[in-house]
């Protein structure tokens, strides 16, 4: 960055002064500290990564040097943890968003949508339980199967690339038409959906207000997915403590959460794919796309006698070596509320999905899963930093 800002800086000397004395300090701090463990990533996050992205912003501004050249980031945010950091990945236009979300919370409880009529999305993703439900897995629609996936939370999933535990829905509207129409889940039909959608005046006019040029039933059901997507879209409240400590409230964590944060981005690597600012598969710098992974998480959380998975994830849509038993990292924002985990719901606790990291994952505990993405090695963590790992994502735990 040094080499690169030189020239700008040295041509607006008296703009860049803060920008340059940041930087030089960041350096210095990154040259003085010894080891990889030691290395305090909290104290350089808040006092030199994130003054110097919201300074270098402002920099750029002043120079007239805004090229937006990515389709994500937004300029005017002052750093990665503002609110509006990033745009938002769906088509919808500004001025129809908020009445569209208002159309989209009300279809989202509304169980006629379904082919029964009794279930509506907030029957798995319940609004008091953060939008997940609890339950290792929910029923299908008709109560006599068990679903194949764990409910995931909705806080956040509009920051994701692509949607599902395997990452098989491109979009968010694709995703929900998806879930209507499957016989397992809603058992809704198009034509039902539309006949009573449009037939109530509560939905139709502000549909019609909102699209007066549509003309047949495909945008019409394009509209309603759009209106579910645009509250979804609601979902991201970033107020939780870890948000406020980084809104420069330092009161807001304990020691120990921050300890837990170190250890979080550092010693126990779950940084490398929980990434900031939404600690899920969105990858950084660009975030125009999601990840999946291989941990190769067992059928249970038993971890003396571990068994392999059938699951196959992202391998049964591609069949390639390196996708069996990947799926995408979820978000562990507001994990603390939402278990049990991972897309199985195998794990009860985030004391057992841990002792699973710190074993090496699948190839850790034995098990041959030879495209593992995840270290295999031991991570030895000891008791009290586990328990600072989980104050940690505690933190993480909006106010509902
Ligand atoms: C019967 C329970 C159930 C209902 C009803 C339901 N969902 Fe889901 N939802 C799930 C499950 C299970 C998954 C994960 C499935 C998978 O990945 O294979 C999921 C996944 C999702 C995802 C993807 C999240 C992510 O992180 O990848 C979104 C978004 C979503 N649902 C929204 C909705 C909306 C909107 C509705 C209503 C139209 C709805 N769901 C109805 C159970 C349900
Ligand atoms: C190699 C990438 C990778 C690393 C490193 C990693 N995770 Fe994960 N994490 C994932 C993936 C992928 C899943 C989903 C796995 C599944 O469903 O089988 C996941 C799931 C989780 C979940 C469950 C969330 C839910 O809603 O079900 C938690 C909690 C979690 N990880 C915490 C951590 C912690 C803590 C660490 C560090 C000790 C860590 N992760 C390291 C990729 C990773």
């Amino acid at each position: 960055m040094e080499i690169v800002l030189a020239p700008y800086l040295a041509y607006k000397e008296e703009d860049g002064k803060e920008l340059a004395n940041t930087l030089s300090n960041g350096i210095q701090y990154l040259n003085n500290s010894t080891t990889f463990d030691d290395f305090d990533r909290m104290q350089y996050l808040v006092k030199y990564a994130l003054p110097l992205q919201q300074q270098l912003g402002v920099f750029i501004k002043k120079l007239g040097l805004e090229l937006n050249t990515t389709l994500y980031l937004n300029y005017n945010a002052s750093n990665v943890f503002s609110p509006d950091f990033l745009k938002s990945f769906d088509s919808i236009p500004p001025q129809k968003r908020k009445e569209l979300a208002l159309i989209g919370k009300a279809l989202f409880f509304d169980s006629k949508l379904s082919g029964n009529g009794l279930v509506s999305c907030s029957s798995c993703h319940q609004s008091e339980n953060y939008f997940a439900d609890g339950k290792i897995v929910s029923a299908s629609l008709d109560k006599t199967q068990p679903l194949r996936r764990n409910t995931p939370s909705l806080h956040y999933s509009s920051y994701q690339q692509s949607q599902f535990w395997d990452g098989r829905a491109k979009t968010m509207t694709a995703q929900i038409k998806d879930v209507l129409f499957n016989p397992l889940e809603m058992g809704g039909h198009q034509s039902a959906i539309l006949k009573y959608v449009m037939g109530n005046v509560k939905y139709s006019a502000i549909l019609a207000s909102l699209f007066p040029d549509t003309h047949n039933n495909d945008e019409d059901m394009n509209h309603i997915a759009l209106a579910l997507s645009a509250y979804v879209t609601t979902l991201n409240p970033m107020n939780s403590a870890f948000d406020q400590y980084m809104a420069g409230d330092k009161k807001a964590m304990t020691a120990t959460q921050v300890k837990g944060f170190n250890l979080f981005m550092g010693k126990a690597q779950c940084g490398s794919c929980h990434f900031l600012p939404y600690f899920n598969s969105l990858v950084p710098p660009f975030y125009d796309r999601s990840e999946v992974e291989v941990l190769g998480t067992p059928k249970t959380d038993n971890l003396t006698h571990p068994e392999v998975d059938d699951d196959m994830g992202r391998f049964d849509l591609y069949k390639i070596r390196y996708y069996k038993q990947a799926f995408k990292t979820p978000t562990v924002r507001n994990t603390e509320k939402t278990g049990p985990y991972m897309h199985n719901g195998a794990f009860s606790s985030l004391e057992s999905v841990i002792d699973f990291y710190n074993k090496g994952g699948a190839n850790g505990l034995g098990l041959a899963t030879p495209d593992q993405t995840l270290a295999s090695k031991p991570l030895n963590l000891t008791k009290p930093e586990i328990a600072a790992i989980i104050q940690f994502i505690n933190s993480l735990t909006d106010k509902n």
